[in-house]
């Protein structure tokens, strides 16, 4: 009883054993049972809060080599929304999100990506595509200095996606299908000149078929590219998410012609996981168009 308790459980050693102690204590006397109940609940709930904010304090691999906090599943609740809740809790890039007041653990591969390759200098014109709810944008505005801080150049983020985002400062915000035809040109309208760095984070709510969704978010990762070849300025960065999956190495191949360089990179905030990771191309090169 006391292992199997531990285990689903997962309560430090001695607040198990007080527990396991006090129900024993309690079959004994009945009349004080509900009262030892609660105190041992109580416990629980302590040494069970104790063992989740060490856990997040640690860092996870995502396949779950560091789990300790575990949810207990519902009725009401799929198997997939608990090991997606299991996994938020023990995630320490959510809680830094939180702390950082940034919307989302998202935010963390474009600092990651940002601060390997330096693509994002204060005064650049940045298109981020697919950007609710924000957490891009947030890492973006403050790098290019969108808001205008004194003392440096302003530049200028310019977020589209499906859904709509709160406003965050220095932020023009679109709600927009960026696979409608008259989109990209409206996009280009809205940036009125060439544009330092196209970001697309865009995907699409996963089927749970790995090849349906590999060929969807390849189709808005090309979709993407020959936007960004249409409205780079010489010397720009294209940034997008990609799914390993096959059919990335043909967008490879036509970066290779347009780009000076082009790394696939998996940052570490990327869960170790998933198939995602990302394209960072770099040093556009104007002349060369865009063929598909
Ligand atoms: C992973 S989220 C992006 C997270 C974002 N980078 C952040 O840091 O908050 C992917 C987004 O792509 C958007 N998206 C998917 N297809 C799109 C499309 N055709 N046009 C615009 N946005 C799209 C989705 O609505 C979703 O909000």
């Amino acid at each position: 009883m006391a292992k199997k308790f531990c285990r689903i459980y997962e309560l430090p050693e001695p607040a198990w054993k007080m527990k396991d102690c006090l129900l024993t204590l309690g079959n004994r006397n009945t009349a004080s049972l509900s009262g030892l109940a609660l105190f041992a609940s109580t416990v629980h709930r302590f040494s069970t809060q104790i063992r989740s904010s060490q856990t997040e304090m640690k860092p996870d691999s995502g396949r779950g080599r560091y789990l300790k906090a575990r949810v207990r599943s519902a009725k009401k609740r799929k198997p997939s929304s608990t090991r997606w809740l299991q996994r938020q809790i023990n995630d320490p890039y959510v809680k830094l999100a939180r702390q950082k007041g940034l919307r989302g653990r998202a935010a963390f591969k474009l600092l990651e990506l940002n601060d390997k390759f330096r693509f994002l200098a204060p005064g650049d014109i940045v298109v981020d595509l697919g950007c609710a709810p924000g957490g891009w944008c947030q890492i973006a505005s403050a790098k290019v200095n969108s808001a205008g801080r004194p003392g440096q150049p302003k530049g200028r983020v310019i977020g589209i996606d499906l859904k709509p985002i709160d406003p965050i400062e220095g932020v023009e915000s679109y709600q927009l299908d960026f696979l409608d035809n008259d989109s990209p040109i409206r996009i280009r309208e809205l940036a009125s000149g060439p544009v330092d760095a196209v970001l697309s984070d865009m995907a699409t709510p996963s089927t749970g078929h790995r090849q349906t969704d590999h060929l969807k978010i390849m189709a808005l990762c090309e979709a993407a590219a020959e936007f960004a070849i249409e409205v780079l300025a010489e010397g720009g960065t294209f940034v997008s998410k990609v799914l390993a999956g096959g059919a990335e190495a043909s967008l490879q191949t036509r970066l290779k012609e347009n780009f000076a360089k082009c790394s696939n990179v998996k940052p570490p905030a990327s869960r170790s996981d998933s198939s995602e990771k990302y394209v960072v191309a770099r040093g556009f090169r104007p002349s060369k168009k865009y063929t598909s």
